[in-house]
């Protein structure tokens, strides 16, 4: 369509690196090690990564050559293919605006720790009850929460993404020599060895169709799947650059940074707190309540902690500015409003979600929908339910409305598709069944009707 007025990518590393950039956040550094330590370690691991080379894979691979073909962004791609999917589109915009507030809430503590080491309280944050005597009150976190947030909005108002760009560029590659080394350091300490073991080797009596839920959201949520972004980055791509061999290196990226913060993060509960169930069920607070301990045991562990946390804010930053751009982009085609305005409203309807969020944790922290914290609750909605639906829906739309064929098209015309039959098996067949199964599944278990 109107290829040449979009401004795009200048070829491959670019996009790699711009896909890479939205993908690697809170997502792969926080987020997968708690989910791997309380899913069973290496069973979740494992499952991750065959989901990640099926499912991450064939969605991927459909959803950057639905945006270069159509060369629109998700509401107007699915609409353009076939009017009856627009509501594709607006379902897949809606998950950006509801993981845009928690993720800031989240972002909000990283930028508390990065406080506490540069101001010295290094060995604060290393005490067990640092964390959680943080999150529960009530004005620090929010106010936390609330400059990470209007940092995020100050930037998508003044609409310097091409700095980001560059930033990042020359960030990532920092990141995953300093996660490299801090996971060398955790697995070299003694006591380590067992949560390497219980990280690494798959342990199959603690497999179920929760594992493989949590897997399935997560992939989701890291590759900034099923919710329409890597859409829009497709409509950036340029017609020659290979499409399948980019996607191999985003998820080999994505699925690298994911794997060594898990090395860093669950070795040290092995070695700090014993790798009892508690430990390693702690849910979203694990990074927060282990990494301090590591890098207390370091020697200059408050340079690296400092260095370490503003890499983490940096990549946290630049996912939460894609997130609002999404967003904001969106309301301001549909209603037909300014920049300025539309910043506006996502800025405050963030904070009102974000401060439910926040304050679940403290003053709020008896109500609870389904059983669930307001931040657990809107994690769950949005990886848990709304993006396999969304998901179900794309492969059902590729698979049997425009056909396979479409997509292998679009990708064959830079070159050859050599996972074409695998691409075509899962999307008509293996993703659908699948993602059903595990969504009616789940669901029912959240609310308690049918355990696994
Ligand atoms: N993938 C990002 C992460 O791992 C989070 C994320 C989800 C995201 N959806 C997004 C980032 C959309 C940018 C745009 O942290």
């Amino acid at each position: 369509m109107n290829n040449e007025k979009r401004s795009g990518f200048t070829g491959k590393i670019g996009f790699v690196l711009a896909a890479a950039g939205s993908a690697v956040g809170l997502g792969n550094i926080w987020r997968f090690p708690y989910l791997a330590a309380k899913y069973g370690g290496g069973i979740f691991l494992l499952v991750y990564i065959l989901l990640a080379v099926t499912f991450g894979f064939t969605l991927m691979i459909a959803e950057i050559a639905l945006g270069r073909k159509t060369g629109l962004s998700a509401i107007g791609a699915f609409k353009s293919l076939n009017k009856k999917y627009s509501f594709l589109g607006y379902l897949a915009a809606l998950i950006p605006a509801i993981i845009l507030p928690y993720y800031s809430v989240i972002g909000g503590w990283v930028t508390k720790y990065l406080y506490e080491f540069i101001a010295g309280g290094a060995g604060e944050t290393a005490k067990d009850a640092f964390f959680g005597g943080f999150i529960s009150q009530t004005g620090e976190p929010v106010m936390w929460f609330m400059i990470f947030l209007g940092v995020t909005a100050l930037i998508v108002l003044c609409g310097v993404e091409k700095g980001i760009e560059k930033v990042s560029k020359f960030m990532m590659p920092v990141l995953v020599v300093l996660s490299m080394f801090i996971a060398i350091y955790s697995v070299c300490m003694p006591g380590a060895m067992a949560g390497v073991k219980y990280y690494i080797m798959p342990d199959f009596s603690k497999f179920s169709a929760t594992t493989v839920l949590a897997a399935m959201g997560q992939l989701f949520y890291s590759m900034s799947l099923a919710m329409g972004i890597m859409i829009t980055y497709g409509s950036y791509m340029k017609k020659e650059v290979s499409l399948e061999s980019s996607v191999t290196q985003i998820e080999l990226f994505d699925t690298g940074i994911a794997f060594l913060a898990g090395l860093m993060i669950i070795p040290a509960v092995f070695v700090f707190s014993g790798g009892t169930p508690e430990a390693l069920g702690k849910g979203p607070s694990l990074m927060f309540v282990t990494l301090p301990k590591v890098f207390e045991s370091m020697a200059g562990g408050t340079y690296i902690g400092i260095l370490f946390f503003l890499l983490v804010l940096l990549a946290a930053l630049t996912s939460s500015i894609s997130l609002m751009e999404t967003v904001v982009s969106i309301l301001c085609d549909k209603l037909k409003i300014g920049r300025k305005l539309s910043c506006l409203i996502v800025f405050l309807i963030s904070v009102a979600l974000g401060l439910l969020s926040s304050l679940g944790y403290g003053i709020w922290a008896e109500v609870k929908i389904i059983g669930l914290q307001f931040l657990d609750f809107f994690d769950f909605i949005s990886n848990s339910v709304l993006m396999p639906i969304v998901a179900f829906f794309t492969c059902i739309f590729v698979g049997y409305v425009i056909k396979p064929k479409a997509i292998a098209d679009e990708v064959e015309l830079s070159g050859k598709f050599k996972r074409k039959a695998l691409f075509t098996f899962v999307i008509k067949y293996l993703a659908p069944v699948c993602i059903v199964l595990i969504l009616v599944s789940s669901v029912l278990d959240a609310f308690g009707i049918f355990k696994i």
